[in-house]
C-alpha cells in the first residue's frame, strides 16, 4: 500500500454483531492471477455499500464470492451470519443478485419472466400473484407486462431485473454494475428506488465504475488490481485524502499541465474545460502560495483552492485515470 493509499484507509468501525457482510483476507486466484487479494470488509446492515474501480479490478469476482457462487482461494466470509462457502445454500434464499449482464429470458414477457423467477424461489401461487402485481406497480412495468424482455429499453430491462432480484424479499441485494446500460436520467431514478429498498430494511452492495454513482453510497471501497485502496464514506475519504485540490486557469493549459505533472509535489493535473484541476501533496502546507511562487505560475490568471471530490480521492489512492475512462479504453480495445 502506498502512503497516499494508507492515508485514505479509514478505520472499520462496525462491530461484529452489527454487520451484514464481514470478510477477512478474502482472496481468489485464477491460475497465476490474483483477482482479489486479501480483502477485508465490514458492511453495515440497512446501507448501500459500493465497490468502485475500473474494469478487471475484481468487483465481479468479489461479488460472486460473497453470494456463495464462487469458492474463495483463501479467507473467511460471513454473510447475514452464514459462513461461506459451507452455508451457501441457506444464504441463497436470503439474497438477491442482479448480474452485470441481463440474465432474464429475452423471449419471455415481463410477466412470464417474473412468474418463472417466483417458481424458482418456490413462492406460493397466491403470494406470487400479489407480489408480482405489487412489483409491476412499483417498477412501472404494468403497461409493459405483455412485452417481451428482449424488446425493452435499457432502463426498462433494468427495472425488470431489479424486480426479479427482489421478488423473494431478500434482506441483502447484490447489484453488479447495474446502470452501465442506462442513461443518466434513469440512473438517478434507479438510485431513488435503491434508497426506498434500504428504507424498507434492505442492505445493498453495488459495484460501479462511475464516480457519481459511488458518491451516492453510504460507504465504499476503492479497488485496484484486486486490492482495496480505501474504505469509508465519501466524506471521510475526501477528508483523509492526503492532498490539496487547486484549480488554475491560464492561456497555455496543456504546457502548464506538463510542467506541473513533472513536479514531485504534484500528484496529478487534469484539464476540465478551461481549468486545470491540480492535486498537491499535503506536505505542502500553503498550496496556493507555493504554486504562485513557481516559475510555471507566471502564465496563470487564476489559482483557487476547491473542495475535493471522490474523483480526487480515486486519483490519490490509485495514481490512475478515472475508472470510467479506463472502462471506456478497455471497451475500445475489446471492440
Ligand atoms: N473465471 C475466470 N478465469 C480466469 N480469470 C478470471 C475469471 N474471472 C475473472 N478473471 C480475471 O480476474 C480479474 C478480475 O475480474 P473481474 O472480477 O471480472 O473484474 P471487474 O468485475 O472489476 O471488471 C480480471 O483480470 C479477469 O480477467
Ligand atoms: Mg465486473
Amino acid at each position: 500500500m502506498t502512503a497516499a493509499a494508507d492515508a485514505c484507509a479509514v478505520s472499520e468501525a462496525a462491530a461484529d454483531s452489527d454487520v451484514a457482510i464481514s470478510a477477512r483476507g478474502l482472496t481468489r486466484r485464477f491460475g497465476d492471477l490474483i483477482a482479489v487479494d486479501a480483502l477485508d470488509l465490514q458492511i453495515a446492515p440497512r446501507s448501500i455499500y459500493g465497490f468502485l474501480g475500473p474494469n478487471g479490478c475484481g468487483k465481479t469476482t468479489t461479488v460472486r464470492m460473497l453470494t456463495g457462487l464462487l469458492t474463495p482461494s483463501a479467507g473467511e466470509v460471513r454473510v447475514l451470519g452464514h459462513r461461506l462457502p459451507a452455508e451457501a445454500e441457506i444464504l441463497k434464499r436470503n439474497i438477491g443478485y442482479m448480474t452485470q449482464k441481463f440474465s432474464l429470458y429475452e423471449d419471455l414477457t415481463v410477466l412470464e419472466n417474473l412468474r418463472f423467477v417466483a417458481s424458482v424461489y418456490g413462492l406460493e401461487p397466491h403470494d406470487a400473484k400479489s407480489r408480482i402485481a405489487e412489483l409491476l406497480g412499483t417498477y412501472a412495468l404494468e403497461p409493459l407486462k405483455h412485452q417481451r424482455a428482449g424488446s425493452m429499453s435499457g432502463g426498462q430491462r433494468q427495472r425488470l431485473s431489479l424486480a426479479a432480484a427482489i421478488l423473494h424479499r431478500p434482506a441483502l441485494l447484490f447489484l453488479d454494475e447495474p446502470t452501465s446500460a442506462v442513461d443518466p436520467e434513469h440512473r438517478r431514478d434507479f438510485w431513488e428506488r435503491l434508497f426506498d429498498l434500504v428504507d424498507a430494511g434492505a442492505t445493498i452492495l453495488v459495484s460501479t465504475h462511475y464516480m457519481d454513482e459511488a458518491e451516492r453510497c453510504h460507504r465504499l471501497a476503492i479497488l485496484e488490481n484486486g486490492h482495496k485502496r480505501a474504505d469509508g464514506s465519501p466524506a471521510e475519504l475526501m477528508a483523509a485524502m492526503g492532498a490539496h485540490v487547486l484549480e488554475v486557469e491560464g492561456p497555455y493549459l496543456r504546457q502548464t499541465k506538463t510542467a506541473l505533472t513533472a513536479l514531485p509535489e504534484i500528484l496529478s493535473a487534469a484539464q476540465l474545460g478551461s481549468r486545470l484541476r491540480v492535486l498537491v501533496r499535503d506536505r505542502i502546507t500553503e498550496p496556493e502560495r507555493w504554486l504562485k511562487e513557481l516559475p510555471v505560475a507566471r502564465d496563470l490568471t487564476q489559482i483557487a483552492s476547491v473542495r475535493p471530490s471522490l474523483e480526487d480521492v480515486f486519483v490519490t489512492c490509485t495514481g490512475q485515470n478515472r475508472p470510467q475512462d479506463q472502462q471506456r479504453e478497455a471497451n475500445e480495445v475489446a471492440a
